[in-house]
């Protein structure tokens, strides 16, 4: 029953456009708190087009992919500065004008705090091989459209500015989380992301002499980055000791302190956080500055992309399993732990009342996690940690009326300003629901995601 409700909101929720379906809403929710959830944002889609692609409705996901090409292709010129051709929008809508239909989109320029979407160009990127590998449809990536839309995404992704280390530096707000929450800098999540986006542009790209250049430089960038996510963002007990001895102020090339960390900034509650068999990748780093926060995301993706070693993806499970009451809790699961309390929350947030400790963002608990976490456990073998956290979820879900998300630190309350009938919530259940149930969906998405190589 969960199931089957929650595709008639899935389909509830199809937005058309010159009688096509191209997208679907974030929310169907009739008494709407944010005015936007009726458009579809690039990143919510996503959920949405794995489910479409395990049903074989190829099409709807072709739509969408020429739908948001279509309108990022245009050189938008704004006050003083000229938007990357590279740079996709956060969402879009359908308009009715004078009797025609518009898309209209959303670089950030309507968006609350107008914040920049860099996660929505990899999403598109990844989304593309998914379709590409699950219909074989190279007739569509090979277009000249299609490929000069990747080589302009790798050109604003590729681009060198300040960096000294290849992961990609963007302000706050740039992915899922989408207000001020201390996320600037070098955040987990769009490292993950721009990893997978790396491998599936290398696929996509026409292996050519014009593309010989490209292919090498992201070669090379994809490997640097895989490295430095190892050796900088990795934390397990052993990690864990040697920084909490860190010494400090260390000049020149062979150090071990290389970014100036301070062990007296190591906060307080990971103090027997980690357990011998437990391990993450921390949620971001730079000079001076590592964020112990766990973030769930950020963690899953690398997962599935293959950016962990397979020793690395069981402490991560392990981790879960550690911290069950703490991460999964009563609803799966939580977005990031801990929250950010007191004056760090005054200051981080900008005193966001949205965000307050364990709610929204702030470590609040988000149904749509379900579905990178079940593929991820059942992905490396640890199917009990999937069923479990299934089980916890499928019923309520439906009976809250599909929540955005949940709050407190055991995730038992619905969120205060939640929206209802969310689509990634239910999108979210019926994969990992599909993952689980249905050997064939199980196969596909291993295929479609990154790196399905990646033994357990
Ligand atoms: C919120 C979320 C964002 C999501 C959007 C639509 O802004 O933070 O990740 O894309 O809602 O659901």
């Amino acid at each position: 029953m969960p199931i089957q409700s929650a595709y008639e909101l899935l389909n509830r929720s199809l937005i058309f456009f010159q009688g096509k379906p191209v997208g679907t809403a974030a929310a169907c929710d009739q008494s709407v708190v944010a005015a936007n959830y009726n458009e579809c944002f690039v990143r919510d889609f996503v959920p949405s087009a794995l489910v479409f692609l395990m049903n074989g409705q190829h099409q709807i996901v072709r739509n969408f992919l020429e739908t948001v090409m279509h309108f990022s292709g245009h050189q938008h010129v704004l006050k003083g500065h000229k938007r990357s051709m590279g740079l996709m929008p956060a969402s879009f809508h359908v308009v009715e004008e004078e009797g025609e239909e518009k898309v209209i989109t959303d670089f950030g320029d309507r968006a609350i705090g107008r914040v920049t979407p860099v996660d929505s160009a990899m999403w598109w990127m990844i989304l593309l091989r998914a379709y590409v590998v699950a219909t074989d449809d190279r007739a569509f990536s090979e277009s000249d459209e299609v490929q000069k839309c990747i080589s302009n995404i790798l050109d604003l992704y590729l681009r060198e500015r300040f960096e000294s280390s290849p992961t990609l530096l963007v302000p706050d707000a740039a992915f899922m989380i989408d207000r001020r929450m201390a996320v600037y800098g070098y955040p987990l999540e769009i490292q993950a992301l721009y990893y997978g986006m790396l491998m599936a542009a290398r696929e996509l790209l026409i292996h050519n002499e014009n593309n010989q250049k490209i292919i090498g430089d992201l070669e090379a960038l994809s490997n640097a980055l895989l490295s430095h996510l190892q050796n900088y963002y990795w934390v397990d007990r052993q990690r864990f000791n040697e920084m909490h001895r860190y010494e400090a102020e260390q000049f020149g090339r062979d150090v071990v302190n290389v970014l100036n960390v301070y062990p007296e900034s190591i906060p307080g509650w990971m103090d027997g956080w980690l357990d011998a068999r437990s391990g993450y990748l921390v949620g971001n780093v730079g000079p001076g500055r590592i964020d112990f926060r766990f973030f769930a995301q950020g963690n899953l993706l690398s997962i599935l992309f293959g950016i962990t070693t397979a020793a690395q993806s069981q402490s991560i499970m392990n981790l879960y399993l550690h911290h069950w009451d703490e991460l999964i809790g009563e609803m799966p699961m939580k977005i990031l732990y801990p929250a950010m309390v007191g004056e760090k929350w005054r200051f981080s947030t900008g005193s966001d009342p949205k965000n307050v400790p364990y709610s929204y963002h702030n470590g609040g608990n988000w149904p749509v996690l379900i579905w990178p976490f079940v593929t991820a456990a059942v992905r490396i073998g640890r199917l009990e940690l999937a069923e479990q956290a299934l089980s916890i979820m499928t019923d309520r879900l439906k009976n809250d009326n599909w929540p955005e998300y949940y709050d407190g630190r055991r995730g038992d309350l619905i969120g205060r300003r939640a929206n209802f009938f969310q689509i990634w919530s239910a999108t979210g259940l019926i994969i990992a629901h599909e993952v689980l149930e249905n050997p064939e969906s199980r196969a596909l998405l291993d295929k479609v995601l990154i790196n399905a190589e990646v033994d357990g």
